[in-house]
C-alpha cells in the first residue's frame, strides 16, 4: 500500500509494502550501523539495481548522532565522487534517518535522499516529514535542516529482529498519534494486538504514516499543528534528561511524559480521569512505563525552559482535548503544572 504526501514545493510516496525492487541511474550510497549492516544488507542488495552502489557506516547510538558522524558520511561521499544527481538511502532507525538526511541536505548544497527505515519508530514517525540533524552539547536535535526524502520504503520485516523493548517505544508513538488525532484509531488500538508480523500491527502503521503525512502536508515547517506531535515529549525530555539519556527508550520516556501530560489535562478539565486510564492501561499493554518518582518538583518544572519548544521563556504544554484533538496552550500557570508534578512524587 502507498500513501502519498503533498507539499508545497514536492511529493513523495511512502511505501509499505514488501520491500520492492529499487533501480538507480546514478551513484548510490547506503548510510548505515554496523548492527542492520550485519542483520539485514544482504536483503537491501538484492533489491538494489545500481551500478554504483557503497555502504558506508557510523556507529550505533543516539551518542553517535554528531558531526563527527556527519563527516564521515561526507567524506565518504566526496571519496566516491558523488555528484548532484547522486542519492543517499538512509537504512536504519531514526538516527541514522536523522543524520543521512542532514548529510543530503549539506552535500553540495543539497541531493536526494530515500528512506528505508528498520525500527517502528522510525517506520510511524521519524522517516515521514523532512526533518533532519544532529545533537551536539547544547542538546539534542539542535542542528539540521528540512530536507524531504524522494520516497520512503517501510518493509515491516526488517521489525523481526528488532528488540522488544524497540517495539514497544515504536508502539508508544503509535499511540501519541491516535490520541492527538483520531478516536477512532485509538479505539482501534484497544482492540488490536500489536505483535511484529501480525496485520494489526501493519494497519497501525500505515495509519500512524497517514496521520503523520497528513499533519505534515498541513505544516511542513512546525509553524503550528506539527508542534502537536510533541505530544508526551515536553515532560519526556525531562525525564531523558534527568536520567541522562541511559534509563529510558525515548518512545518510553514519551509514555510516561504523555500520562503527565494527561495528568495536566484532566486537572485543566480538558481530560476526562477514564480517558487518561484508558490511555495509561493502553501504554500498559505494550509494557510502556508510565510511573515515574520525581524527585525534586521546582528543578523538573526549570527543566522545561531547556527545551527548544519553550519560547519567550514560556513553556508550550501539548495536551489532548478528549481524544482525537489538541492543544497547545503557553499560558498555563507554574501552581497547576507544580501541583501536577506532586502527583508523580514519592509524598
Ligand atoms: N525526524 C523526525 O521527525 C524524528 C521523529 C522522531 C524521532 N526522531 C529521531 O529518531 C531517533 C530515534 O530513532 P529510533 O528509535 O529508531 O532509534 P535508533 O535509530 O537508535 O535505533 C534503535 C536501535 O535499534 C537498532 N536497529 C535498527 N533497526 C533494527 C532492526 N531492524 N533490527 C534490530 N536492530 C535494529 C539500531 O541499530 C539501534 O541500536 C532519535 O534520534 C530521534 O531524535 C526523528
Amino acid at each position: 500500500m502507498t500513501v502519498q504526501i503533498t507539499l508545497p514545493t514536492t511529493s513523495y510516496n511512502i511505501n509499505i509494502q514488501k520491500l520492492k525492487q529499487l533501480s538507480f541511474d546514478r551513484k548510490v550510497v547506503i548510510v548505515t550501523n554496523p548492527t542492520i549492516q550485519k542483520l539485514h544488507i544482504d536483503y537491501l542488495m538484492k533489491n538494489i539495481n545500481a551500478k554504483n552502489v557503497s555502504v558506508v557506516t557510523v556507529p550505533d547510538g543516539e551518542e553517535y548522532k554528531n558531526m563527527t558522524s556527519i563527516d564521515i558520511i561526507l567524506e565518504h561521499c566526496f571519496k566516491q565522487k558523488l555528484n548532484r544527481k547522486s542519492i543517499l538511502v538512509a537504512f536504519g532507525g531514526g538516527v541514522i534517518g536523522d543524520m543521512t538526511g542532514f548529510a543530503a541536505s549539506i552535500y553540495q548544497r543539497g541531493i536526494d535522499f530515500m528512506q528505508i527505515p528498520t525500527t517502528l519508530l522510525s517506520q510511524v514517525d521519524a522517516s515521514v516529514g523532512g526533518k533532519t540533524g544532529i545533537n551536539n552539547k547544547f542538546g539534542k536535535n539542535l542542528i539540521g535542516a528540512f530536507h524531504q526524502p524522494i520516497e520512503v520504503n517501510i518493509d515491516p520485516y526488517f521489525l523481526t529482529t528488532l528488540d522488544k523493548r524497540e517495539v514497544s517505544a515504536g508502539i508508544s508513538e503509535i499511540i501519541k498519534m491516535a490520541v492527538c488525532f483520531d478516536e477512532s484509531f485509538l479505539n482501534s488500538l484497544q482492540e488490536w494486538d500489536l505483535n511484529v508480523g501480525s496485520d494489526d500491527l501493519n494497519k497501525a502503521i500505515k495509519k500512524s504514516v497517514e496521520t503523520k503525512a497528513w499533519v505534515v502536508s498541513q505544516d511542513e515547517k512546525e509553524k503550528g499543528l506539527r508542534a502537536a506531535l510533541n505530544y508526551g515529549h515536553t515532560f519526556g525530555h525531562v525525564i531523558e534528561n534527568e536520567t541522562n539519556y541511559n534509563t529510558y527508550l525515548h518512545g518510553e520516556a514519551v509514555g510516561i511524559g504523555m500520562v503527565m501530560a494527561n495528568a495536566l489535562a484532566v486537572k485543566l478539565n480538558m481530560m476526562t480521569q477514564e480517558e487518561a486510564d484508558l490511555i495509561k492501561k493502553l501504554l500498559e499493554k505494550y509494557d510502556i512505563p508510565t510511573e515515574y518518582i520525581i524527585k525534586d518538583v521546582e528543578d523538573f518544572y526549570e527543566h522545561f525552559f531547556l527545551d527548544k519548544k519553550s519560547l519567550d521563556d514560556k513553556i508550550k504544554f501539548i495536551l489532548p482535548v478528549g481524544i482525537g484533538d489538541v492543544k497547545m496552550p503557553d499560558d498555563i500557570s507554574k501552581e497547576d503544572v507544580i501541583s501536577v508534578l506532586k502527583g508523580f512524587t514519592n509524598e
